[in-house]
C-alpha cells in the first residue's frame, strides 16, 4: 500500500520505491506538511517543527495561540489566504462580501485504488494497478469554500502527482484570484533552480541559479505553455550532479499561461508553487460549481539522470496516449523548408517520389495548401483545399503519394484566424479582442475565441470533415503566435478573467474529440516550433515538433536541454538542409542525421537537389534508424556532456536490459591541435563485455564506465561518431 493513514498520530505517508512524502493533520485541524524526498518510512517528521518564540515585530500568531505559533513559518500542504502566512499562498479568493480571506482546516480523506481523472483536462493515467489516489479535504467554515487536495501515487515509478479541486459548499458566490495546483514546502538545504528558458528558434536552454532570499518566478503570461519559459522546474541541491544529490522535479501538465514560484524566506525554507498564471486570472465560483486546476507531476530523484530517468518513462507510458505512444514512429519528408508556401501538386510528388526511393515512411504538406494562403497574410480559417495550388484537390496528390507507399500527413492552425478569411468575414466577433480597440497582430493572424463553443464546434467539423473524407494518417497541430487582447466576445464583462483558462479547456475539449473519433491519425503538436511543448499536449499528441532552428548544432542544445524532462520519443527532429535556413551554418550530412536520429526522426528539405552523396547518406541513416529506434526511444537517455559548456556534446542510449547501447557524439567548435577525447559511458552492465561495432573492439562494461572510451581524433566542420555496443557473450 503506498498510501497509509496512521490514526493515532494523524499521519499521512505516501511512500514510492525510493521517495517518501509525508503530512499530518494538526490539532488546529491544519494539514502541515512534513516531508517529500528519500524514503523515511513509518517515521513521523514532524519532530522536525519545533518550538520557538516567534512573536516578536510584525509577526503574526493565530487562533490567539502562545508566542511560538504561526502560521507563517509552518510548512502547509496547501494555505490558507489572508490571515497572516505572507509567503507564497496557494489560493486567492474575493468572497461575496468582499473579504479576501480563506483559512482551511481539514474535514475528512479518502484513500481509493487507482488514479483519478480530471474533468476537462489531461491527466496522467495508470496502466492498472500502478497508482493509489488520496483526496483530502480542507474546508474554510465561514464561506463554506472546500479544496480537494487530490495525491495520486505511482508507488514503482517514483511519481506523486497533485491537482486541487476547489468547491463553492457555501451559499454566496466566490471569485478566485489564484488557483495553484501546488504548494511545496521544501526540507532546509541550499537549493538551485533548473529551468528553460528561450525564444523562437532557440527553446528550452537550461540555466541553473541559486535560490536566493527572495521571490523566483518562472512562467509565461502567453496564453501558451511558451517558448520562453517552460512548465518544467528542477529544484536541486547546490551540489547535486548527474549522478548524485538531491532533485525535485514539478512539471505542470498544461498549454496555457503558467506560474512555477519559489521563496527563500525569512526561516531559510524554501516554498515553491505552481499552477496557473494568475496575472490577469479570476474565477466566478457560485454555490454548488467546482473548478479543477491542472496536474503537477512531481518527482524525486538522486541526480539529475534519475530524475529525468523518471519523467521519460512516466511521460511514455503514463501521460502519451492512443495507438502511436509506444509504436514506431514513422520517418516524415515535411515540403515546409524545401518549398515553404511555394507548393503545387507537381513538386510534391516530385518531392515524395525522392522521398519513396530513399525509404521514407510518411510525407506532411505543410502551411499553404488552403484558403487564399500563398504566404502569411491570409487563409487561416479557411480549411477547404486552395484549388489554384492543387487543381485535382487533396485526394489526387494523397493517392499519388499513398501510390508511393507513403502514408500522407498534413498541416493545420486550428485556433487562429487571418482577417482576410472568409470565416474571419463572416464571424469578425469569434476571434479575441478588446471591444473598441485594434487588436494587436502576430505574424498577421488574429487568435479565435477558444472559449466560445460554437468556436470549438466549427472547428471540429471541419477538422472532422478533413479527417473523414481524405485518407490522412497524421496532423501537425500548429499555433504561431502568443495570446493577447483576451476578450471574449461571448462572456459578460465579469467572466472575462475565466477566458484565458477556457481558452485551454476549449483546446483540450477540440483536441479530445478528434483524437478520440480518429484514434488512427498521428497528432504532432507545434507551436512555432516548440512554444507549446509540455505534458498538456503530449496527453493528445505523443510527439512535438522541437523547434524551428533545425541546425543540428543548435539543436544539440535545445533536445539536450528538452531531455531533463522529456523523452526522445515526443521530440520532432528533421534533418534540414545545408547551409542551415535559420543559422547559415553548414554541417555534414552524418552530423544532421546522428542529432536528428535522436528524436521523432524526419527529413524536411528539398531532396530533390541533393547531390548522389546526400541521398545515399539518407538511405543509409534511415535503415540504420530503423535498427535502432526501439532502443532510442524506449531506452534509458545519459547526457554524457553538459550541453551548454565545452566544444563537443556526447549522450548515450542504453536498452532496459543493457544489452545494447548507442553513444553519440558531437564536436560543436573546431579545435586547433585537437587531441583525443576520452569520454567515460553510463548506464552499462558492468559485468558484462561490450562489441563496439565501428572499432571492432570488445571492452568490459566497468572499464568504459571507470576508464572511459578514446575517440580518434576527429577533424574538419562538426564531425561527429555514433558508437553501436552490444554485449558479446
Ligand atoms: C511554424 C512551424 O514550426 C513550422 O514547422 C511550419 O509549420 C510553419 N509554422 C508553417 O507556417
Amino acid at each position: 500500500m503506498s498510501i497509509v493513514y496512521d490514526r493515532q498520530e494523524n499521519l499521512l505517508t505516501l511512500t514510492t520505491e525510493n521517495t517518501g512524502y509525508q503530512m499530518c493533520i494538526d490539532e488546529l485541524g491544519i494539514l502541515r506538511h512534513l516531508h517529500y524526498g528519500s524514503r523515511t518510512g513509518a517515521q513521523d517528521m514532524s519532530y522536525q517543527i519545533i518550538d520557538f518564540d516567534y512573536a516578536f515585530s510584525g509577526n503574526p500568531i493565530q487562533y490567539r495561540r502562545e508566542r511560538n505559533f504561526s502560521l507563517d513559518i509552518l510548512p502547509q500542504e496547501y494555505t490558507s489566504f489572508g490571515v497572516g502566512d505572507f509567503r507564497l499562498n496557494s489560493v486567492a479568493v474575493i468572497n461575496a462580501d468582499g473579504s479576501r480571506a480563506a483559512q482551511f482546516h481539514y474535514v475528512s480523506h479518502e484513500i481509493r485504488k487507482g488514479k483519478y481523472a480530471i474533468p476537462e483536462l489531461p491527466a496522467s493515467y495508470d496502466n492498472g494497478d500502478e497508482a493509489e489516489t488520496l483526496i483530502v479535504t480542507l474546508r474554510d467554515e465561514v464561506t463554506g469554500l472546500t479544496v480537494k487536495l487530490h495525491y495520486g501515487v505511482f508507488e514503482k515509478l517514483d511519481i506523486i502527482t497533485r491537482y486541487a479541486e476547489i468547491c463553492n459548499d457555501g451559499k454566496a458566490p466566490v471569485t478566485l484570484e489564484k488557483a495553484a495546483s501546488l504548494c511545496l514546502d521544501l526540507p532546509h538545504g541550499n537549493w538551485d533552480l533548473m529551468h528553460f528558458w528561450g525564444k523562437h528558434a532557440m527553446e528550452r536552454q537550461p540555466e541553473r541559479q541559486p535560490i536566493g532570499h527572495c521571490i523566483t518566478t518562472v512562467g509565461s503570461t502567453r496564453g501558451t505553455s511558451s517558448h520562453q519559459q517552460n512548465p518544467f522546474i528542477i529544484v536541486c541541491d547546490h551540489e547535486a550532479t548527474e549522478d548524485h544529490g538531491d532533485c525535485y522535479g514539478m512539471m505542470l501538465a498544461y498549454s496555457g499561461g503558467f506560474k512555477a514560484e519559489l521563496e527563500n524566506s525569512q526561516i531559510n525554507s524554501v516554498r515553491a508553487v505552481m499552477g496557473i498564471d494568475d496575472t490577469y486570472f479570476s474565477w466566478k465560483l457560485e454555490p454548488g460549481q467546482s473548478f479543477h486546476t491542472p496536474e503537477v507531476i512531481l518527482s524525486f530523484a538522486d541526480g539529475l539522470t534519475a530524475l529525468s530517468h523518471n519523467y521519460h518513462h512516466f511521460i511514455r507510458h503514463n501521460v502519451c496516449r492512443g495507438k502511436h505512444h509506444l509504436e514506431k514512429r514513422p520517418v516524415l519528408i515535411n515540403n515546409w523548408e524545401a518549398t515553404y508556401f511555394d507548393l503545387n501538386e507537381d513538386k510534391m510528388y516530385a518531392l515524395a517520389k525522392e522521398a519513396a526511393a530513399l525509404g521514407i515512411d510518411q510525407f506532411v504538406l505543410d502551411d499553404g495548401w488552403f484558403g487564399a494562403r500563398y504566404d502569411d497574410n491570409a487563409g487561416l480559417g479557411d480549411w477547404f483545399v486552395n484549388y489554384d495550388k492543387l487543381p485535382n484537390g487533396l485526394d489526387s496528390l494523397i493517392e499519388k503519394i499513398n501510390g508511393l507507399g507513403m502514408k500522407f500527413g498534413i498541416w493545420v492552425e486550428p485556433e487562429m484566424v487571418n482577417e482576410d478569411s472568409d470565416l474571419y468575414r463572416a464571424h469578425p466577433d469569434w476571434a479575441l479582442s478588446a471591444p473598441d480597440r485594434t487588436p494587436t497582430f502576430g505574424r498577421n493572424q488574429l487568435v479565435l475565441d477558444m472559449s466560445n463553443k460554437d468556436v470549438v464546434d466549427y472547428l471540429y467539423g471541419c477538422l472532422s470533415t478533413l479527417l473523414k473524407e481524405h485518407n490522412i494518417a497524421y496532423i501537425k497541430w500548429d499555433f504561431n503566435r502568443s495570446v493577447c487582447d483576451v476578450y471574449s466576445h461571448a462572456l459578460p464583462a465579469d467572466r472575462q478573467g475565466e477566458v484565458s483558462h477556457r481558452f485551454v479547456l476549449g483546446l483540450y475539449n477540440l483536441l479530445d474529440r478528434l483524437t478520440t473519433e480518429f484514434p488512427d491519425v498521428l497528432f504532432e503538436g507545434c507551436s512555432g516550433g516548440g512554444g507549446r511543448f509540455d505534458a498538456g499536449m503530449l496527453y493528445y499528441t505523443p510527439q512535438i515538433w522541437l523547434s524551428d532552428d533545425t541546425d543540428a548544432i543548435e539543436r544539440l542544445i535545445i533536445q539536450g536541454g528538452t531531455s531533463y524532462g522529456y523523452p526522445v520519443s515526443t521530440m520532432g527532429a528533421h534533418v534540414s538542409a545545408a547551409p542551415n535556413h535559420q543559422t547559415g551554418r553548414t554541417t555534414p550530412i552524418n552530423t544532421r542525421g546522428i542529432v536528428a536520429m535522436s528524436g521523432a526522426f524526419g527529413y524536411e528539405l528539398d531532396l530533390t537537389k541533393l547531390p548522389e552523396s546526400d541521398k545515399e547518406a539518407i538511405r543509409i541513416q534511415i535503415q540504420r534508424y530503423h535498427q535502432d529506434e526501439v532502443l532510442i526511444h524506449q531506452g534509458s537517455y545519459y547526457r554524457l556532456t553538459d550541453v551548454t559548456k565545452g566544444y563537443y556534446t556526447a549522450w548515450q542510449i542504453v536498452s532496459e536490459d543493457k544489452s545494447k547501447s548507442l553513444v553519440n557524439l558531437v564536436i560543436t567548435s573546431p579545435q586547433p591541435n585537437p587531441e583525443p577525447l576520452h569520454i567515460r559511458f553510463k548506464g552499462l552492465d558492468p559485468n558484462a563485455n561490450y562489441h563496439i561495432e565501428e572499432s571492432d573492439k570488445v571492452i568490459s562494461g566497468a572499464a568504459l564506465m571507470n576508464g572511459g572510451y578514446t575517440y580518434p581524433v576527429m577533424h574538419g566542420d562538426y564531425p561527429a561518431m555514433q558508437l553501436h555496443l552490444s554485449v558479446r557473450s
